[in-house]
């Protein structure tokens, strides 16, 4: 391992040269088996090369977060306008309709709940049953700088490891605990290491300053995660501003089910997001639709 004492700092980030993906639309999955290839692909539009992921899986640690109290009324009816949903399988095989017409990402780790330390998490889903529910790539998070950061990322790499086999990516999260910054410099080392480890997909949050660092030293596609509940307008900008820089898309929760107009919000996300809208355009579209 590389000492530590006068490191240089990364500097040359090259954010404006697009990584050469090879030929497939998926950053860092030209030389991915066709298995692997093909659940990417049902994640992220080939037309764009980027996605719209709706998260619904805040209930493992949560219970019944405001927005998720009745999911078969409040989700089931958006999941087919997503190009891929995120949840747990417990949400899954209970309230979402096998007939659904979108990519599926399962959480795959827990443990303890809110009221505890969030890092304390293990694996929490085998891969055979993954593979009974058709899963298209499998989420865990890691705590880098976390009291347990180690065992978050033994978590990542035996997934990574258990899931290969059925040919099922892996998409690593960046958590970001309340006492750590959210700042390029930390998003830029939790999204690497994530990748450098084996993940074929990271979610991370946006910064504001530099986040075009964060996605383009990261060689693999880097999805925005949402985060709490904006006024829409803000919420797009957002979404729009990670997108111009770099992001490969969005996996976006209480922006979305907590919105007045949740469908019309998906909507307004997937413009900006797949056809280059301004967010001021989306948020036309989004105040136009019916709720
Ligand atoms: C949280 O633990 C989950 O991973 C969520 O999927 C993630 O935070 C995205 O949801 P939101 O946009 O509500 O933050």
């Amino acid at each position: 391992m590389a000492d530590l004492d006068g490191n240089r700092e990364a500097e040359r980030f090259s954010a404006d040269i697009p990584a050469d993906s090879g030929g497939f639309h998926v950053k860092g999955a030209a030389h991915l088996d066709w298995g692997m290839k093909r659940r990417l692909g049902n994640i992220f539009s080939p037309a764009s090369g980027r996605t719209v992921m709706l998260a619904f899986d805040h209930g493992y640690f949560q219970g019944p977060t405001s927005g998720l109290e009745r999911l078969d009324l409040s989700i089931a009816p958006l999941v087919d306008h997503a190009d891929a949903i995120m949840c747990t399988r417990g949400a899954l095989r209970t309230s979402i309709p096998p007939t659904a017409d979108t990519g599926l990402v399962l959480r795959a780790s827990g443990g303890p709940s809110m009221l505890k330390e969030l890092s304390d998490e293990h694996l929490a889903l085998d891969v055979a049953d993954a593979v009974r529910l058709d899963a298209d790539a499998l989420a865990v998070q890691i705590f880098v700088g976390g009291e347990h950061e180690s065992r978050s990322i033994r978590n990542l790499t035996t997934l990574i490891d258990s899931a290969a086999p059925a040919g099922i990516p892996v998409l690593g999260v960046t958590a970001v605990g309340r006492e750590l910054t959210r700042d390029a410099r930390y998003l830029r080392l939790a999204c690497r290491i994530i990748a450098e480890l084996g993940a074929q997909l990271v979610k991370t949050y946006y910064c504001e300053e530099d986040f075009e660092t964060v996605t383009a030293s990261c060689p693999v596609p880097v999805i925005m995660a949402g985060g709490k509940k904006l006024p829409e307008l803000e919420a797009l900008q957002m979404a729009q501003r990670a997108i111009a820089g770099g992001a490969a898309g969005v996996d976006m929760g209480r922006n979305i089910f907590q919105s007045n107009n949740p469908r019309g919000m998906l909507a307004a996300v997937k413009a900006v997001v797949h056809e280059a809208a301004s967010a001021e355009e989306a948020f036309d579209l989004y105040a136009t639709s019916a709720g």
